[in-house]
């Protein structure tokens, strides 16, 4: 094909860090969405498997792992040689988003990531403790560089996949969508304070990052080897992270485990147990009512921060409670179940589901607003392993709804170069679900009579809040 629209020129070199589930994909995207010089185009891998997709291509590949030793001296020429603005897509585990975001802003090469991602060695170093292994003290990092860093700098998109990044955007649609519904007068906000007051007048208690895989393999699972549909290794790093969530205003319990941050934005707190063995009761239109995991992820803070309404002293006197209630594939949920059976032993084999090995299926992932005047709101992308073989080659499902928030996240730094660096809230929702859209599948929103007191409790008594049905207290499964 080659009418695909063109959304911009990257004049410089392109630098890709990481050829894994999420790089093969957005390559495509990349080849069919931009004017760029062919022959300034670099894949960086420690892992070359796949290196005959970009010989075949005339891509040139650097075999080798970025470290906090070479990254300047790697990427330095890489993304300068030959002029124009270079334009870094980091794709990778182990590399820090951070360094790398800072040093492409030093030598004016755009930048974009899918996580804040920091040196290998970090998500598994005990000595560091669970607060020091939060995604809120990283993200803390990342909010003192920005303000170093602030717009008219070079543009630096941090957390731009699908979650954290496009439902960032979606939360916005929904919000203005349920605004309509509930027929209040408002405009659409143009500020970040806007944007919070009016999910505060909209009465939103929470929001849940809710999510259903449903994309099935042709084999079972083999046992001992953890089975995904994207990065095993992303997904066993944040899952061993602390949970965390963003704390809302309306919360009146918190787990007895639960640990607030003395220091920055204080919109999160963190529970004393791996995000991956930590299970939420929350809501997909598939399946309806389900079980999700609490993995923690930059967008349950970066949400609840973009939406916290202060008061004149600064403190937060209306913040919405946010955070991810993942059902991953069957597969994975096995494969949590047989390592957290052997105390967090790591599987030695790791298996990332290709979409020729997938029979059916569908990645769920939308953002459910509840505790408003309407319930509870569903919106989010229902994509199909069908669908996404028939419009984007080398992804899943999974991996597609991430590679074309990458893209719409890169069309958005080339029409903003000087936004210094930058989370998905405070990007433009609309443009970059206008460039986003075509690879999304059926975009819906639900509205469900759902809460996480329906048919509760059952048969035995339950530490439960009747009084209001949205509380965490009664969310997190005990
Ligand atoms: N925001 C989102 O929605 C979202 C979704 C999926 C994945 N992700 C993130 O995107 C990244 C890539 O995911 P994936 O599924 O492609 O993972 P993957 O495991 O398939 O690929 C990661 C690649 O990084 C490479 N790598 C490892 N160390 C490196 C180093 N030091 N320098 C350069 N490359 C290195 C690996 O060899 C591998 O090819 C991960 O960080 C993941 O957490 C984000």
């Amino acid at each position: 094909m080659t009418d695909w629209p063109v959304h911009g020129t990257i004049t410089g070199p392109i630098v890709m860090i990481g050829f894994g589930s999420i790089g093969k994909g957005t390559l495509p995207l990349i080849e069919r969405h931009f004017a760029y010089d062919k022959s300034r185009f670099t894949v960086i891998d420690p892992d070359d498997s796949d290196r005959a997709m970009l010989d075949e291509r005339g891509i040139r590949f650097v075999h080798q792992a970025i470290t906090r030793e070479n990254y300047r001296n790697l990427l330095g020429p890489l993304l300068t040689e030959g002029g124009g603005q270079g334009f870094c897509v980091n794709l990778s585990v182990d590399t820090s988003s951070l360094d790398i975001m800072e040093y492409c802003s030093d030598i004016g090469a755009l930048y974009i990531d899918t996580v804040n991602e920091p040196w290998v060695g970090f998500y598994f170093n005990a000595d560091l403790g669970p607060e020091a292994r939060s995604n809120y003290a990283l993200r803390e990092k990342t909010l003192a560089a920005k303000r170093a860093r602030p717009a008219g700098t070079t543009t630096a998109v941090s957390c731009c996949g699908a979650n954290p990044g496009m439902v960032s955007w979606f939360v916005k649609q929904a919000l203005v969508n349920v605004a309509t519904d509930l027929k209040l007068p408002f405009e659409e906000p143009t500020t970040r304070e806007g944007w919070a007051a009016l999910m505060q007048k909209v009465g939103v208690k929470g929001v849940h990052i809710a999510e259903r895989d449903t994309q099935r393999a042709k084999r079972p699972k083999p046992m001992g080897v953890f089975v995904n549909t994207w990065s095993v290794e992303g997904f066993l790093s944040e899952g061993m992270q602390p949970a965390e969530l963003g704390w809302g205003t309306h919360e009146a319990w918190m787990p007895e485990n639960g640990r607030t941050h003395d220091s920055g934005c204080g919109a999160a707190i963190y529970l004393l147990q791996p995000g991956a063995n930590t299970r939420v009761r929350s809501w997909c239109p598939t399946p309806g009512p389900q079980y999700g995991f609490l993995v923690t992820h930059n967008e349950s803070i970066s949400i609840a921060d973009y939406f916290t309404v202060h008061g004149a002293g600064g403190e937060a006197v209306y913040r919405p409670t946010c955070h991810y209630a993942y059902h991953p594939a069957n597969d994975a949920v096995l494969s949590l179940h047989e390592l957290f059976g052997q105390a967090g032993k790591v599987q030695d084999e790791h298996h990332i589901l290709g979409e020729a090995e997938i029979v059916d299926g569908i990645d769920e992932l939308g953002v459910l607003l509840y505790g408003h005047g309407l319930n509870a709101y569903w919106y989010g992308s229902q994509l199909s392993i069908d669908e996404t073989r028939a419009i984007a080659p080398y992804q899943n499902a999974t991996g597609l709804q991430v590679t074309s928030a990458v893209l719409a996240g890169m069309v958005w730094a080339l029409e903003n170069p000087k936004a210094g660096i930058v989370e998905a809230d405070e990007m433009d929702f609309r443009r970059c679900l206008e460039v986003q859209l075509p690879y999304l599948g059926p975009v819906n929103g639900y509205y469900t009579d759902w809460t996480p007191l329906k048919d509760r409790p059952g048969f035995f008594p339950e530490d439960i809040d009747t009084s209001d049905p949205w509380q965490f207290r009664n969310i997190l499964v005990r």
